[in-house]
């Protein structure tokens, strides 16, 4: 394994080693190993682009997420269902240049299936061609992978990705008023609120919540 000043590193097998916060010096990122870390605890982790295969893993934790955080956007939609459709969306994550379907895995665990998903990451770009420069992002990570930097090391090492992009000019995504940790974790990542809509989320039990609306500026250029 070889490591530079900046603290970034590949291993023999072209994997990216290293701490996410330097990773900027290096236009390729994905799969990455990194170290999470947070207030409860540390992980050993693969940030990599989702596959087909990871579709029955991947559903069962958005499914965990829906049902333990069930006041965020989190909902178990149609096509995560049903298990065709949501590989043909993984699939097709894999054919977008300015998207991305991110999976954090814990690189202790099922070392020979190479870890198993403890996060995810959406990052879609708009989809009409006058929005196309701002990338859509969403996460989940499992109920016993909170707080250990999970959550953060995947936004990073995103923002990378999103940066070389040459195309994407914002990052933005919305989040529940009450979701104090998402909050916390993107305001920490530069992330600005541009509004809130109010009322925006009808819960089951009959309560509404605010929408916050936030975004990021990844590059300077145009006029906004
Ligand atoms: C929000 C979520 C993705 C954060 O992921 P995570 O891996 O637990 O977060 P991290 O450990 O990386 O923490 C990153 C930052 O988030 C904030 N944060 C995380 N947990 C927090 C908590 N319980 N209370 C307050 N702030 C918190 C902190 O600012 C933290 O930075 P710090 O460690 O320097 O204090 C995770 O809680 C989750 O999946 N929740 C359910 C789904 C969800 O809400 N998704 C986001 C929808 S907008």
């Amino acid at each position: 394994m070889s490591r530079s000043l900046f603290g970034d590193a590949w291993n023999t097998r072209g994997v990216h080693v290293g701490s996410t916060r330097h990773a900027a010096t290096l236009a390729r990122v994905f799969p990455m190993r990194t170290t999470s870390r947070g207030r409860l605890g540390t992980r050993e982790l693969v940030l990599r682009r989702a596959e087909v295969r990871d579709a029955r893993e991947l559903r069962e934790l958005v499914v965990q997420v829906t049902l333990d955080a069930p006041r965020t956007q989190a909902i178990v939609a149609s096509e995560v269902r049903d298990l065709a459709r949501y590989e043909a969306r993984i699939a097709e994550s894999l054919q977008e240049p300015d998207g991305l379907l991110l999976v954090a895995c814990d690189a202790a665990r099922d070392r020979d299936r190479g870890g198993t998903i403890i996060g995810e990451l959406s990052a879609k770009p708009g989809s009409r061609v006058r929005l196309r420069h701002s990338v859509h992002l969403g996460l989940s990570v499992a109920s016993e992978a909170r707080g250990q930097g999970v959550g953060r090391a995947m936004m990073e090492a995103t923002l990378v990705w999103a940066r070389s992009k040459p195309s994407l000019m914002f990052a933005r995504l919305a989040c529940v008023a009450s979701n104090v940790a998402a909050r916390n974790l993107y305001d920490s990542l530069g992330f600005k609120v541009d509004g809130v809509q109010p009322g925006y989320f009808l819960f089951e039990d009959g309560t509404m919540e605010d929408d916050v609306v936030m975004s990021l500026r990844l590059r300077e250029g145009g006029s906004a």
